[in-house]
């Protein structure tokens, strides 16, 4: 009798684990398809959340947040899209949680979406986009930690982000921790790659070394920090955060002061990254044999190979990401002083003081005013990069750290005159001598980039360019343009074609969907009367 019992539970077993695994379906064919039911307005957008059994992770706190944000909003398609939209980190990209086998420390390997591996950068914005709720988590501790946590989740993110920063200071995007027993993810594009320093295929996706990337872990640690109060979780003999924090320091003072090229007189001296690529688009290689182009030595500004598209840089001072840097170090100081590490801090809130001086005196330039204002002259704006020799790219990019984000790295005031300036330059378009990426047309019209091409719009900038306005007119404009650019999805893509909404690349970018559901819950706050506008 319990033989055959047990017979009849692993036969059932057998038969119920297939079932269980073909009623979840592969995410990114999922988010190509339209699911019932789809809203009641004009754009009837698709459902889009995964059964509750296939979600990689629940929150009772967002899902309070869902039911509380949607009731206060009034358009059902505006409702929908971020119904889909603000989960889809938990629902679909928490591949792996678990400890960490030396020090038993928790670890969360959190995938972009599409792509089976984890950037600093998405993950810590995948993250910060439920910053806003993680000050009412519960309290928590690694030693105590719910399933239903996510302040664990934060907390297996810096622990890991602190790993990979130890493992491979330049690289920008990791493979699944070892303990998980997740294979490495194939990179067919970094087949070619040569870089150096080189770096094990093993732990690392891709090695393109962008300053953000850095800066991301130390914003993403301070966020931790004022958020929960939970310094305790930093000064833990077991933690790794102040080590990796001095090879991200160690590793941006490096590429500040060494030489990119030579130092002008036949004596070689080679850059401390470098990174060459066999492929047909420039923006995926560095020139000069992989060092990249010079940059004049002497400003204080740290360089990036690459941008935070993962493009390379055309002049490697990339001043967003100074910037973001300079901001992530002030606030890494005081995750520092929780640490019980005062020279850390100290060094941290130097270098956060020195780059922001840098930036001021070697990242604003002077340009003719933009074509059609009536006035002529000249004026002065960030550049987005520049060359420490006199040459500048005047332009912004979709991505964060943009200029056109800069407020919301918490670097300027969206008030500040020369910000304001940069930013009517970022949204004018290449005719008027504006930004020579910003793509417009009858779907959408917003910033791009050379990522993935002319023609193509993406959502994000809209979104940022929503957070970082007090223009209800503006807002409501920018509301409305990406409502009309899901292609009925109920998703937010990477880019769009401005000119038709059908053509649309990355349908499973889970940042850009934790951004847009951050984006509503600050206009819930700031600015509730337009969450109640009808775009039918
Ligand atoms: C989330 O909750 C559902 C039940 O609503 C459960 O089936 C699923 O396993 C949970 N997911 C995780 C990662 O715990
Ligand atoms: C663990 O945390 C929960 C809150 O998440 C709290 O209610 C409980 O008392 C804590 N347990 C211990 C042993 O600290
Ligand atoms: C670059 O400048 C820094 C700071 O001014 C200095 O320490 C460093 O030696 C310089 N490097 C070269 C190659 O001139
Ligand atoms: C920005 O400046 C305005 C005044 O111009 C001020 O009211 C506001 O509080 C400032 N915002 C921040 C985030 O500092
Ligand atoms: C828009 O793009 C879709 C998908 O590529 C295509 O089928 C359709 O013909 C395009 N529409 C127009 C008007 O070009």
């Amino acid at each position: 009798m319990r033989e055959s019992a047990t017979g009849l539970a692993a036969a059932l077993a057998l038969i119920l684990a297939p079932l269980a695994l073909a009623s979840c379906p592969d995410y990114s064919a999922y988010s190509q398809q339209r699911h019932t039911p789809l809203s009641s307005g004009r754009y009837a957008l698709s459902w889009q959340r995964p059964a509750p059994a296939c979600r990689t992770f629940n929150s009772s706190l967002v899902e309070a947040a869902i039911t509380h944000i949607t009731a206060a909003i009034a358009d059902p398609d505006l409702a929908r899209l971020f119904e889909n939209s603000y989960p889809n980190t938990l629902d679909t990209a928490v591949r792996w949680r678990g400890r960490a086998a030396d020090n038993n420390e928790e670890l969360a390997f959190i995938i972009t979406g599409d792509i089976d591996a984890m950037w600093l950068r998405d993950s810590a914005n995948q993250l910060l986009s439920y910053l806003p709720l993680l000050g009412s988590n519960p309290s928590s501790s690694s030693s105590n930690s719910s399933d239903d946590d996510l302040a664990s989740l934060y907390r297996g993110v810096i622990n890991l982000q602190a790993r990979y920063v130890l493992t491979a200071p330049f690289c920008n995007s990791f493979q699944a921790p070892r303990e998980s027993g997740i294979a490495a993810a194939t990179n067919s594009a970094a087949a070619s790659d040569v870089v150096v320093p080189p770096y094990d295929a093993a732990a690392v996706f891709e090695c393109k070394y962008e300053l953000d990337s850095l800066a991301a872990f130390l914003q993403l640690s301070a966020a931790y920090l004022s958020a929960t109060g939970d310094g305790g979780f930093f000064a833990r003999a077991a933690s790794q955060w102040a080590a990796a924090a001095r090879a991200a320091l160690a590793t941006a003072r490096a590429m500040r002061d060494a030489p990119t090229y030579g130092d002008g007189d036949g004596h070689v001296v080679k850059s401390p990254y470098t990174f060459t690529r066999q492929t047909t688009r420039a923006t995926e290689t560095l020139a000069n044999d992989g060092a990249g182009s010079p940059v004049g030595n002497g400003t204080g500004l740290v360089r990036s190979a690459f941008r935070p598209s993962d493009d390379s840089t055309l002049f490697q001072l990339l001043v967003p990401a100074n910037m973001m840097f300079a901001r992530g170090l002030a606030g890494a100081a005081g995750v520092a002083d929780a640490a019980g590490d005062g020279a850390l801090a100290a060094e941290m809130r130097d270098f956060a003081a020195e780059l922001g001086a840098a930036v001021e005196q070697h990242g604003v330039v002077r340009v003719p005013v933009l074509r059609g204002t009536g006035t002529g002259g000249t004026e002065m704006v960030y550049a987005y990069e520049v060359d420490g020799f006199g040459s500048a790219a005047i332009m912004d990019d979709a991505n964060i750290p943009s200029l056109l984000a800069a407020p919301l790295l918490g670097y300027v005031n969206a008030t500040d005159a020369l910000y304001r300036r940069t930013r009517a330059r970022t949204l004018a378009p290449p005719a008027a001598g504006g930004n020579p990426y910003f793509m417009q047309g009858p779907v959408l019209s917003a910033v791009g980039g050379p990522h993935v091409g002319p023609g193509m719009a993406w959502p994000m900038a809209l979104i940022v360019q929503i957070m970082t306005s007090d223009d209800d007119a503006e807002i409501t404009a920018a509301l409305g343009q990406i409502l009309r650019s899901t292609d009925g999805l109920g998703l937010i893509h990477e880019s769009v074609n401005t000119f038709n909404a059908s053509q649309w690349t990355r349908q499973w970018f889970s940042w850009a969907n934790g951004l847009f559901g951050q984006m509503i819950l600050d206009l819930h706050s700031r600015k509730p009367g337009i969450l109640k506008t009808s775009f039918q």
